[in-house]
């Protein structure tokens, strides 16, 4: 029987080429999201490499999708090897304009399902001697970015959660995997939720040449190519400049801190008035 992997986010981005990069590798694959008719269209591209994937319609959002979810899978494709929490979102705003509908929301994408995900995967990856678990986090989580704090606010806690699940799980063969992508050219950024004031003041974090655009493809293969390795069990950041970026921000964080302070006041404040 072959190995199987769940990807929470595959109708698009980086879940997406995780789909069709670990179907090459052999894995049946388990893709969840909530536009189902593009998850067929990702499991018809599968079929067409000769591999086989099934569809989970889930909105992670909600506890009921989330709690069934990796029992569903394993009743279908027989085992779970490979837990992907790749599905997120992020919300650009002041604090105060933030509807609580969507403070919940993101708590529940971004946190509370990967965490229902775990709980529930890793049960059957200790019983099988092994398993391997991805969660999707960010390089933001590095640098506190107003109006990004309930973004950065639940990647911190994926991150916490990465970091001590890793050593709690690894007497059992479980590997723990953190990605922390810097700017990715996906529909992330088309789909970040705006509020008044930054509808004025568009989104517009881009890539530099400090800070470079990177394929999801990319970020796809390099994570793959970890989850393959037997003996990784550890973060990915990918591109030497991010990996240059997070090494300044984790040993200059005063100045990181003030630099975006300063940035802040000079642009966003003045904008708000
Ligand atoms: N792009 C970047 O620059 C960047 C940088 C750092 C980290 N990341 C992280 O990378 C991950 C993937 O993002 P991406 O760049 O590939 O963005 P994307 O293209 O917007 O993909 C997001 C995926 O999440 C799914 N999703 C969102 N809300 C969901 C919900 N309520 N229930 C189920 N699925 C849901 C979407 O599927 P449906 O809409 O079909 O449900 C979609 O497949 C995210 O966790 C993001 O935070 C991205």
């Amino acid at each position: 029987m072959s190995k199987v992997a769940l990807v929470t986010g595959a109708s698009s981005g980086i879940g997406r080429d995780l789909a069709l990069m670990l179907a090459r590798e052999g894995y049946s694959v388990a893709l969840v999201a909530r536009r189902v008719e593009i998850l067929e269209k990702v499991a018809d591209d599968i079929a067409s490499i000769g591999g086989r994937a099934e569809v989970f319609k889930a909105d992670l959002s909600m506890y009921s999708d989330s709690s069934n979810l990796v029992r569903s899978v394993v009743e279908k494709l027989g085992r779970i090897d490979v837990l992907i929490n790749n599905a997120g979102f992020a919300i650009y705003g002041p604090i105060d304009e933030i509807n609580d509908e969507d403070i919940q929301r993101i708590f529940w994408v971004n946190v509370i399902s990967p965490t229902i995900l775990i709980k529930e995967a890793s049960r059957y990856m200790k019983k099988a001697g092994g398993g391997c678990i991805v969660n999707i986090v960010t390089l933001a989580v590095y640098t506190p970015i107003p109006w990004l704090s309930l973004y950065n606010a639940t990647k911190a806690a994926l991150k916490a959660l990465t970091d001590t699940l890793r050593i709690e799980l690894s007497p059992y063969g479980v590997r723990v995997i953190g990605v922390y992508p810097g700017y990715v050219d996906t529909d992330f950024h088309r789909n970040v939720v705006l509020t008044n004031s930054s509808m004025k003041h568009r989104w517009s974090v881009r890539g530099s040449s400090i800070a470079p655009v990177l394929r999801s493809s990319e970020v796809a293969s390099e994570v793959v190519k970890r989850i393959k390795d037997p003996g990784f069990n550890g973060d990915i950041v990918i591109g030497a400049r991010y990996r240059l970026l997070r090494w300044l921000a984790h040993h200059f964080s005063g100045l990181v801190v003030r630099a975006i302070k300063n940035s802040y006041i000079n642009s966003y404040i003045k904008i708000q008035g």
